[in-house]
Order: structure tokens, then C-alpha cells, then sequence
């Protein structure tokens, strides 16, 4: 294993998180851990967990501290990954959780994709996801190559989700300013808060991703 940090990405709903992880994990030794995936495979698969979250993660309200704190610990192994944190702390509680609880003395750096949070709904209800292998796509910013098609595995199924509508939109940019905010004032405290440009290309955001990462 290196010795780069674990990574903690913070930012608002469509803000770039997801995109750039797996930039990242192409690019370096990362895995992805998306909260936000972990809970739409489970209400996907119909299991209890799933169906308890499955309309509160169609208003776009949070799901409570307990059902993702145990789910992300499931799903993790940090003696021997290092791992993009990516949806999760989502509020302060869940930062001290991470601290106390997953990330101990292990080291970890908070990236604050900074951006202002007006131009989001237009990039969120455009975004398109594919069912075969998670590729992000955006009919304004990203199309794949031949309509409809995933580039990279060819699956004819880019799924809008079922939260990227316009009014959930807005209640989940409510409550990333209500929650997640106060976040980036915990970690900028303990001097473990870089920031990057995310209104950028993507391209340009993944360099200065891996500059952060490598200083
Ligand atoms: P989650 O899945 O985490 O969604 P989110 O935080 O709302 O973030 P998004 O996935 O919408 O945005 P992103 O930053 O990943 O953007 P992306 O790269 O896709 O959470 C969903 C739900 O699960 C929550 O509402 C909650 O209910 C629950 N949940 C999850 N974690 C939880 C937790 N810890 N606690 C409690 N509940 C939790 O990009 C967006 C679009 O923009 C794409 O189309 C992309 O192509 C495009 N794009 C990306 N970068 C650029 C760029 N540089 N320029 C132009 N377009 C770009
Ligand atoms: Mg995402």
C-alpha cells in the first residue's frame, strides 16, 4: 500500500464527487465507497435495510446515522484499502463517527469540492447513470459517444435516478446547507481541509485532485 491518505470528498449533490472518484481510482490505488451507492444496491436488491431507506432517499432527506455508519463499516477494510470517502460524514455527527469509530489513527485528508451551489440542479436533472457499470454520464457535459449508449460497456440502460428530479433537488440542496455545511468548519478546525475548484472541467478538477493529494 502507499502512504497517501484516506480521502474524505465533501461537497454538494452533483458537485462532482462521484465523477472524480472514479477518475481517482484509475489514476492511483483508491477504492470508491459511495454511501449513496451502498444504499441504492440495497434498495435495488429489495432487502429489508432497502426497503426501510427507499422513500427517504426519494425525498432527498437523509437516512439516520446508525443504518450508514453500520453499512459503510460492513463495507470497508481499512487495514489493508485505501479508500475515497465519498456521501459519508454528511453531517457532524457522522465526521466524529468517522474519526472514532472507521478511521482511528489511520491518516485522512477532507477535500471541499468547492462550487457555487446554483449551477447544480442544471447538472444533476441532466445526469444520466448506467445500469451495467455505474459509468456517469451528463446529456449537457458528458454524452456518450452514441446516444443512449454506455461508452464503456455498452449497455443501453443510463438510468436517470430516481432523486434527480427538480424539487427533490432542491430539498437535498437544503439540507447539504443545513448538515453538510458545518462539516467543512469541523475539518477546516483541525487543519484537514483542502479545497478544490469544482465549477472547473473535469479534467482540470482531477489535476488539481491529484496536486492536493500528492502535497
Ligand atoms: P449520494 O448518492 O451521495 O448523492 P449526493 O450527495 O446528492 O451527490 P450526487 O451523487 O448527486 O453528486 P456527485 O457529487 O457524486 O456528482 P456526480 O459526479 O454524479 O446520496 C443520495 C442519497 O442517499 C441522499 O440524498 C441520502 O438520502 C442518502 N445518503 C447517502 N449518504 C448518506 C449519508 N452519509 N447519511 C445519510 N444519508 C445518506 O456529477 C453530477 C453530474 O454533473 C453528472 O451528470 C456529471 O457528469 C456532471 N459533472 C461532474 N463533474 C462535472 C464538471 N466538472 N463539469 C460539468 N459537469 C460535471
Ligand atoms: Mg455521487
Amino acid at each position: 500500500m502507499s502512504n497517501r491518505p484516506q480521502l474524505i470528498l465533501l461537497g454538494a449533490p452533483g458537485s462532482g464527487k462521484g465523477t472524480q472518484a472514479a477518475k481517482l481510482v484509475e489514476e492511483l490505488t483508491y477504492q470508491h465507497i459511495s454511501t449513496g451507492d451502498l444504499l441504492r444496491n440495497e434498495v435495488a436488491s429489495g432487502s429489508e435495510l432497502g426497503n426501510r431507506v427507499k422513500a427517504i432517499m426519494d425525498s432527498g432527506d437523509l437516512v439516520d446515522d446508525g443504518t450508514v455508519l453500520e453499512l459503510l463499516q460492513k463495507n470497508c477494510d481499512l487495514a489493508n484499502s485505501q479508500y475515497i470517502f465519498d456521501g459519508f460524514p454528511r453531517n457532524e455527527v457522522q465526521a466524529k463517527a468517522l474519526d472514532e469509530h472507521v478511521l482511528k489513527d489511520v491518516a485522512s485528508t477532507a477535500i471541499y469540492f468547492d462550487i457555487d451551489l446554483g449551477v447544480l440542479e442544471q447538472r444533476i436533472v441532466n445526469r444520466r447513470v448506467c445500469k451495467g457499470c455505474g459509468e456517469i454520464y451528463n446529456l449537457l457535459f458528458k454524452k456518450p459517444q452514441s446516444d443512449g449508449v454506455c461508452d464503456k460497456c455498452g449497455s443501453t440502460d443510463l438510468q436517470l435516478r430516481k432523486d434527480d428530479n427538480p424539487e427533490t433537488v432542491k430539498n437535498r440542496l437544503k439540507i447539504y446547507k443545513e448538515s453538510t455545511e458545518p462539516v467543512l468548519k469541523y475539518y477546516e478546525g483541525q487543519g484537514r481541509l483542502s479545497r478544490v475548484d469544482a465549477s472547473k472541467g473535469s479534467e482540470e478538477v482531477l489535476k488539481e485532485l491529484i496536486n492536493v493529494i500528492n502535497n
